[in-house]
């Protein structure tokens, strides 16, 4: 919890509104910080943590034409006070139609471009927009990358896996770059979390590659992101902190 004279802290996170997302926006409002929520749905009426829609943004961060314009809303809803966090949780995977892996000899140009617009450039788009904000906190940066960036993966498809390694190493550039302003800048990797964007047949064939012997729940890798953007982790900078029980040794 937030002392009582400490000044309330702030994060933007995106891809809020179920899964990971879902359960960070509950752990960071639980301990007393304003919490900005960005996804393409609008304010849920029934939402279970304390903000209303004022701190909500709707917003496509596949629309390459509209994302600075949201950006610059984010901005205008800050309205110049410091930004503790930024969280870039939103992330997408796509399959063929008939539910099929896409790989690298069937993935389409232009999915592999809409999958990069949300998980690769819509990270920088927001990092960058939100530079000075960041800076006036000290604050923190988390990438939500994944265990198929390092590793091919039975589910994920290639535009994902080439998605996700791309923003292990933009975290690395970051971490380098906005460091030197006093912003650290790491990722946390989940493998197997129960959430709606596992594929069917999960549990049945990547149980037994797991140490740990069972998916990771939403609310774990929520206390991860936590731990990045809090002192707790002060002179963490250019991590990619593994969230997988095991799974990837
Ligand atoms: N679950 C896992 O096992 C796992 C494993 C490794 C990595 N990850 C990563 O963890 C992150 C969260 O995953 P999750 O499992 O919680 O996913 P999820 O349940 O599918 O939720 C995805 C979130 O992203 C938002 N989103 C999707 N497309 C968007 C767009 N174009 N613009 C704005 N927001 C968008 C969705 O909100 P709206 O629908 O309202 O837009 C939703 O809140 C992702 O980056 C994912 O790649 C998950």
């Amino acid at each position: 919890m937030a002392l009582p004279n400490e000044p309330r802290k702030t994060l933007v996170l995106t891809g809020a509104s179920r899964g990971i997302g879902h359960a960070t926006v509950k752990r960071f409002s639980s301990a007393g910080w304003r919490v900005i929520t960005c996804s393409r749905h609008a304010f849920p009426e029934d939402c279970p943590w304390e903000a209303g829609p004022e701190d909500h943004l709707q917003i496509d961060l596949s629309d390459a034409e509209t994302l600075e314009e949201r950006v610059a809303e984010l901005r205008r809803m800050l309205n110049g006070e410091p930004l503790h966090a930024l969280v870039n949780n939103a992330g997408i995977s796509i399959k063929s139609d008939d539910g099929e892996r896409l790989d690298s000899l069937t993935t389409s140009m232009a999915d592999w471009r809409h999958v990069f617009r949300v998980n690769f450039f819509a990270p920088i788009a927001l990092a960058r927009g939100l530079f000075e904000e960041l800076k006036l906190a000290g604050g923190a940066v988390v990438n939500v990358t994944s265990i198929a960036g390092s590793r091919v993966h039975p589910f994920a498809g290639t535009a994902y896996a080439t998605s996700k390694a791309a923003l292990a190493s933009l975290t690395r550039e970051m971490a380098a770059d906005f460091g030197r302003h006093g912003i650290r800048v790491n990722a946390i990797a989940p493998g197997e979390i129960k959430t709606s964007i596992l594929s069917p047949g999960t549990e049945e064939q990547l149980l037994p590659e797991i140490p740990m012997g069972r998916l990771g729940t939403p609310e774990e890798v929520a206390r991860t992101i936590y731990y990045l953007c809090t002192d707790q982790s002060s002179y963490v900078n250019g991590a990619e902190i593994h969230v997988n029980g095991g799974q990837h040794v």
